[in-house]
């Protein structure tokens, strides 16, 4: 099973490192990083999971931050890739080709910090995943992970109805968001684009699930939820039109706490 969705990630792991270009997309840059940034707070010193790290920008940008930063994903390609970006900068990672489905590496209790960005929309585990995560920090330790927004992603049960291209943005204008079958929790295939508009050579398979779910699969695993953000653009960039009216990602902040 895991094998299907490590080859996947295999195949695209040299697209995707295009795409995340060593910063990420505008829609991470713009949305998504500075809000999962406040949540982390203070990482100097900390113990710190990156659990997913594709190609590892934030791995790095969190241990240039001070944090003692360890880094897994289930592709192979992808550790590579980030052990080499790593390669130059003057602190280490400790990168290891891992499951966050059942963390062989990591013992209990150790770490007081994980962020897993973009990660549990893409695994069939998510119980299993945040079960691991629990076990993994310590207690009082902090758990930070980000989703595509359940009831408002277009790959998943709902769509924009939409206008022309913006000249200026080269990106259509949204009329409104239709949403159908939020409660069906299915799996689906999407093929990502490069910056040129290209697909990946693979799809990507996806789980939706709604807040609900992973709101309770906190709170049986041993979690409290600290916050939970729904991120608006930091710029008021005519880009962002629509991101501006109803949510892209979902950030959920929670502490282990038994
Ligand atoms: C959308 S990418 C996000 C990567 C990175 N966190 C970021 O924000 O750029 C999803 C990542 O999760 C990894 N992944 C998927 N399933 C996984 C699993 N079961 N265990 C560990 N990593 C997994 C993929 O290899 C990929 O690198």
């Amino acid at each position: 099973m895991d094998e299907r969705f490590r080859e996947q990630w295999e195949s695209n792991a040299e697209v995707f490192t295009g795409l995340i270009d060593g910063e990420g997309t505008p829609h991470h840059r713009k949305i998504l990083n500075p809000c999962v940034d406040r949540l982390l707070g203070d990482v100097k010193g900390k113990k710190f999971l990156d659990a997913g790290c594709g190609e590892g920008y934030l791995a790095r940008f969190y241990a240039k931050k001070g944090a003692d930063v360890t880094a897994i994903d289930l592709s192979q390609r992808l550790i590579e890739t980030s052990e080499q970006l790593t390669e130059k900068e003057e602190f280490t990672i400790d990168y290891r080709v891992d499951n966050v489905c059942y963390i062989e590496s990591v013992p209990n209790s150790e770490f007081d910090i994980i962020l897993s960005n973009l990660v549990l929309l893409n695994v069939p585990c998510l119980d299993d995943a945040i079960k691991e995560f629990h076990r993994v920090l310590k207690l009082g330790g902090i758990l930070v992970f980000s989703i595509v927004h359940p009831a408002f992603n277009f790959y998943g049960p709902g769509s924009w109805e939409m206008g022309e291209k913006d000249p200026d943005t080269k990106r259509r204008t949204g009329f409104y968001f239709k949403v159908d079958r939020y409660f069906e929790e299915i799996e689906y295939e999407r093929y990502w684009k490069t910056k040129q508009g290209e697909n990946f050579p693979d799809p990507i398979s996806f789980f939706h699930r709604t807040l609900s779910t992973y709101l309770n699969s906190l709170s049986s695993a041993g979690f409290r939820l600290l916050e939970f953000a729904e991120p608006q653009p930091t710029e008021d960039d005519q880009f962002f039109e629509r991101e501006r009216r109803i949510p892209f990602f979902a950030v959920f902040k929670a502490m282990k706490i038994e």
